[in-house]
């Protein structure tokens, strides 16, 4: 199974590979984007870290040819900072998290991601406890329909709620295709669904992931180390997939990039900028990798550099 690289050219270019030292890729996924860096440079070395134990088994696979200057670790970018200093590490060059879920998860029906495959409910990235399908059978209706509002931005997230409800007053749910058939009924003849949107599941769906695998958590967990590890004009570079975690991004990015404001002077105190942010505006990907590789369809590249 292959996954392709998201805006693998811009990460290489912001993360400067040539320049040798230690880069951590936190999701590596498959390794498509640690093979890249690594092939660009033979002075870099690389710590590859992902929670999901059968994606870290194909990336020992592909990047066994680069020997000694991988290492891979099983655990959540949440705990970046006790991951490397296992590794004894205190410090990186660069960190690359390309977020959300590999070709690997969506494609495999047993994990429960797609609402296109029949699957059980179940989502998790790796180890965990909480599943999908304890979500939707479980939750009372208001915490599912908070959940749904919240981390799908599900502008219909009462009514599903109530049908999820109404169904596994029935019998429980259990596969994705039976929950994206009661959600489907549920936004039908709603007059929001035109021909060529996206699926009525998608919302539900990610929602559903978020909360299964505590992201928007993780990810401030991750930004809030990361500016801790880096080097002085170390990299940082995040490819997210939807508006939620962009937000967070582009955030943090600025409020660590503004710095603090002197209270006489009104100037803000230089010293106390951690970050420069690369990039502007996201990066987005050319319509030429949309058509070619359709899951870098939402993603947004920000890049900062350490002060
Ligand atoms: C989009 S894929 C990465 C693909 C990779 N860049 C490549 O080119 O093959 C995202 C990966 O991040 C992992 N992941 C997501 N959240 C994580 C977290 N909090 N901690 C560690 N890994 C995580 C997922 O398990 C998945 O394998």
């Amino acid at each position: 199974m292959r996954h392709v690289p998201v805006l693998l050219e811009e990460t290489i270019r912001l993360l400067q590979p040539e320049r040798g030292g230690l880069v951590v890729d936190c999701t590596v996924g498959l390794g498509g984007h640690a093979e890249a860096l690594l092939e660009a440079s033979s002075s870099l070395r690389l710590i590859g870290i992902d929670r999901d134990p059968q994606a870290l088994e194909m990336a020992e696979v592909r990047l066994r040819p680069f020997g000694a200057r991988v290492k891979l670790a099983a655990g959540n970018f949440a705990d970046l900072e006790a991951l490397l200093h296992q590794e004894g590490v205190e410090a990186v060059d660069g960190i690359l998290a390309d977020l959300g879920v590999s070709s690997l998860q969506l494609e495999r029906a047993e994990r429960g991601f797609s609402f296109r495959r029949e699957g059980p409910l179940d989502m998790r990235m790796g180890p965990g406890r909480l599943t999908a399908g304890m979500i939707v059978n479980d939750y009372s209706e208001t915490d599912l329909e908070q959940v749904l509002r919240e981390f799908g931005e599900e502008p219909q997230a009462r009514r599903i709620a109530r049908a999820v409800v109404r169904s596994r007053e029935q019998k429980a749910i259990e596969t994705t295709t039976e929950l994206s058939g009661i959600v489907g009924k549920a936004k039908a003849g709603r007059g929001r669904q035109r021909p060529g949107r996206i699926d009525p599941a998608t919302r539900v769906f990610q929602a559903l992931r978020i909360e299964v695998n505590r992201e928007l958590l993780g990810l401030e967990a991750l930004l809030d180390q990361a500016v801790r590890l880096l080097e002085k004009d170390g990299r940082l570079v995040v490819i997210s997939y939807h508006s939620l975690e962009d937000r967070i991004v582009k955030n943090t990015f600025r409020d660590l990039a503004r710095g603090e404001v002197d209270e006489i002077t009104g100037r803000t105190r230089s010293e106390s900028r951690v970050i420069e942010v690369l990039t502007k505006k996201p990066i987005r990907p050319s319509e030429e990798e949309v058509a070619a590789n359709p899951r870098s369809r939402s993603a947004r590249l920000r890049a900062a550099r350490r002060l």
